[in-house]
């Protein structure tokens, strides 16, 4: 990786390693309008306007920039049904970067998982990974399978220096499939990094003991390798073992050791759209007949053409260190800054974003009221910033109807791979630093339209009492006429 030193050390900043040729325009509503914005879109973040948004950080999902490489990639799709080159130089790629000779396409990464439930999991069957994400525990579920999360405890404690908090509870992995028995465990599932408890790479030991479980027990193991470029970079920058390695070969012991792998394009390959692979002809056979049903013919899976071209330059792309620092180095610096500055952040810092700890952040404030939904409004009528909120709303209600509270009530404002620019980072830091400053005149939330699934996507809610009101007031307070 290039080492670019600055002259004056405390000048030391993540320095871009490409230059921006295409923009889009921002604007930024007034506090008094973002106060009524956020209340039209139900105090969910989801149901914001873009046009509304100064520092889109909801998600990394397919708004990370494109590469000149990546855009000129487009102009050549085949968009023919069948036997499309497109779909030929596609499967070259992954043969290049994952060593699989087998491809099923798919719309993006939950119909991955949709196809991975419907061909694997029967009721009653126990899918363990080391977290769920929401899709995935959406889609076992559905299935009347249920999922048991094997982080280990360090995975869980906030702020550490722990390197890997993704990695899976070994010993606890053994012992559930001891329990269960390895007939109910239609596949293990590595998440890396792990979305829901801040972006927390996996060491590549832990992974592949991950995989030698599952072989001696006749268990399939599966990746999602959704997220799995940042984890890229953290194997090559943490694990002592692996830092004389090549990130393709990094990738190549991964992939070698995994029974199928399956990602969500809009994360990994900074495109658009999903991929299922696999060595395995059997696995793959298994799961075919489900792509021309749920998604498209065999070539394209619900995708455009274009993506996929974009997606086979984005995945060579994440090959390259250079590229798959970027997104960590920005994140690391947000991180620092607040966590300098004694806002409480998950540390240390992950891939995808930063991720406050409301729990923390609002140590008064009822789980039932959801901290970090409201925290996440917060930000929004204090920056025009729109984070995610990944705690209580995003979780699914017990099978009894009960409220289901998260392990972690997390912010999280997701860094889309070469979007922002440093001085956008600084303003963000400088608006959360003006929240956390002014934390106590927080108040929570309560439902009012509650959708049964996946409910933090469309689910409506409102303000407990009027502190949106007193927080904007004391915005005009402090910053004038500023927007
Ligand atoms: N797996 C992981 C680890 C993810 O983070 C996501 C999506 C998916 C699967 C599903 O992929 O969105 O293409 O259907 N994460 C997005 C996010 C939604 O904002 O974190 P998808």
């Amino acid at each position: 990786m290039a080492t670019i030193k600055f002259y004056k050390s405390e000048e030391q900043v993540p320095l871009e390693m490409h230059k921006v040729r295409v923009v889009q325009k921002l604007s930024l509503p007034t506090v008094e309008e973002r106060v009524k914005k956020i209340n039209e879109a139900g105090n969910n973040t989801f149901l914001l306007q873009n046009r509304d948004v100064y520092m889109d950080m909801l998600t990394d999902s397919g708004v990370n920039a494109m590469s000149d490489n990546q855009v000129a990639a487009m102009f050549q799709a085949d968009d023919s049904y069948a036997g499309s080159e497109t779909c030929n130089r596609l499967m070259k790629v992954l043969k290049e970067v994952f060593g699989t000779d087998y491809f099923l396409p798919a719309h993006q990464g939950r119909a991955c998982e949709n196809i991975l439930a419907e061909a694997f999991v029967k009721p009653g069957d126990v899918v363990p990974m080391n977290f769920h994400f929401t899709t995935t525990k959406a889609h076992i579920t559905r299935k009347g399978g249920s999922v048991v999360e094997l982080i280990t405890s360090k995975g869980l404690v906030p702020q550490s220096d722990e390197p890997f908090k993704g990695n899976f509870d070994i010993p606890a992995l053994e012992k559930l499939i001891e329990e269960v028995g390895a007939d109910h465990v239609p596949f293990v599932r590595i998440e890396a990094g792990t979305n829901l408890i801040g972006g927390q790479p996996l060491s590549m030991e832990n992974m592949l003991q991950v995989a030698a479980v599952c072989k001696k027990n006749g268990i399939l193991c599966v990746l999602d390798a959704s997220l799995l470029q940042d984890n890229l970079y953290f194997i090559k920058t943490r694990e002592e073992a692996c830092k004389d390695m090549s990130i393709r070969d990094i990738m190549r012991t991964i992939s070698e050791n995994m029974d199928l792998i399956y990602f969500s394009s809009r994360k990994l390959g900074f495109a658009r759209g999903g991929a299922i692979i696999s060595n395995n002809e059997k696995l793959i056979i298994k799961m075919k007949e489900f792509i021309p049903l749920y998604e498209g013919f065999l070539t394209y899976g619900g995708m455009e053409v274009r993506s996929m071209e974009a997606m086979a330059v984005g995945l060579l792309e994440t090959l390259d260190e250079e590229v798959i620092c970027q997104g960590p180095m920005f994140i690391e610096h947000l991180v620092k800054e607040l966590d300098a500055y004694g806002v409480p952040m998950i540390l240390p810092a992950g891939g995808l974003g930063a991720h406050i700890n409301a729990m923390e952040f609002l140590k008064d404030m009822p789980q039932s009221q959801f901290p970090a939904g409201s925290l996440a409004v917060a930000l929004y009528i204090a920056g025009g910033i729109r984070g995610m909120e990944r705690g209580t709303l995003s979780e699914q209600r017990d099978p009894d109807g009960s409220e289901h509270f998260s392990e972690m009530e997390l912010v999280r404002l997701a860094c889309p791979r070469r979007v922002f620019t440093l001085s956008q980072i600084k303003y963000c830091a400088d608006r959360v630093k003006w929240v956390y400053d002014n934390r106590h005149l927080i108040g929570g939330l309560k439902w009012v339209e509650e959708p049964s699934t996946l409910r933090f996507f469309f689910g409506r809610l409102a303000p407990i009492g009027d502190w949106q009101e007193k927080l904007a007031a004391k915005f005009r307070e402090d910053f004038g006429d500023s927007l």
